[in-house]
């Protein structure tokens, strides 16, 4: 049985997940349609994602998780979010993971290691989880930033700290900047014991991720330095990847979790 898929969202991420679908990278998987922006384009519509899709694949942002993620789980049809950020809201959450009968599927995006961190919280206890994350300055301007924080950034020379706290600190004050921190919160089964520090670096020429998770059951450190895509420098090339890594798995079960 042919599993079908339809996108939300042609940017970076979305664009290549079409080409490797089409390329063939994901036996068993064909693609139905990409849903388009706004009224933008003809043809395909969410509707008839819902009518076609078995599974519905979300590269588009938190914002969009928000407005189509709801309707496509209480159609029954499975839902794989990149914007794993978009699940730090705790309605959202619960709607998505709980609510069914469509599944809510979250790629292993720019991270590794996610399936030993969520074993080890399984099996025993969670003491902490850190995540640093290194990005170039230009990369973490906010629009709330008066013009003097914005020229502070931008002119550092050496890593600066912008932010050190929780998922919910996180959200407020860097939204992009939510997926890493909110997908290992989500692989501890537990929102208070991630702490988030964001580093503005002038010497970094991608973004990398350090984290340890302190837990009963062992120390797991876990470093990624990520590529950025083509089509948007503040996205990771390996995204898309991950995404059709998952949807290779949900069309051919194989027996293997590697
Ligand atoms: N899980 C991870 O590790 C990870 C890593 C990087 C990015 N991401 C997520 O992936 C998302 C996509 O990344 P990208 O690099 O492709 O971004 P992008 O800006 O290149 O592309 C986003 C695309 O989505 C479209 N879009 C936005 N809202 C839409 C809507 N309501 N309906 C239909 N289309 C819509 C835009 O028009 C754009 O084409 C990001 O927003 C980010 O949240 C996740």
């Amino acid at each position: 049985m042919v599993l079908k898929v339809a996108l939300i969202g042609s940017g970076a991420i979305g664009s290549r997940v079409a080409e490797l679908l089409d390329a063939g990278y994901a036996p068993g998987a064909e693609l139905t349609g990409v849903i388009p922006h706004g009224h933008a384009g003809t043809g395909f519509s969410f509707e008839e994602a819902l009518d076609t899709a078995d599974v519905v694949v979300e590269c588009a942002g938190v914002a969009a998780v928000a407005e189509f993620g709801p309707r496509v789980v209480s159609a029954g049809r499975d839902l794989l979010v990149t914007s794993i950020g978009a699940l730090c809201d705790g309605s959202l959450r619960k709607t998505l993971l709980d609510d069914g009968p469509g599944r809510t599927l979250l790629t292993t995006g720019a991270l590794g290691g996610l399936d030993a961190i969520t074993a080890a919280c399984a099996g025993g206890t969670v003491h902490s989880i850190t995540v640093e994350s290194r990005k170039l300055p230009s990369a973490l301007i906010q629009p709330w930033m008066d013009d003097e924080t914005k020229k502070g950034i931008l002119a550092a020379t050496r890593p600066m700290e912008l932010l050190r706290g929780g998922p919910d600190e996180l959200i407020k004050a860097f939204p992009k900047s939510t997926n890493v921190v909110s997908a290992l919160a989500l692989a501890a089964g537990n929102w208070d014991v991630v702490e988030a520090v964001l580093i503005a670096d002038p010497a970094a020429k991608q973004t990398s991720h350090h984290v340890v998770a302190d837990t009963s059951l062992g120390t797991l450190e876990i470093r990624v330095t990520n590529q950025a895509s083509r089509g948007n420098p503040a996205s990771s090339a390996l995204v898309p990847h991950a995404v059709v890594r998952g949807l290779k798995t949900l069309a051919n079960a194989s027996g293997s979790f590697i």
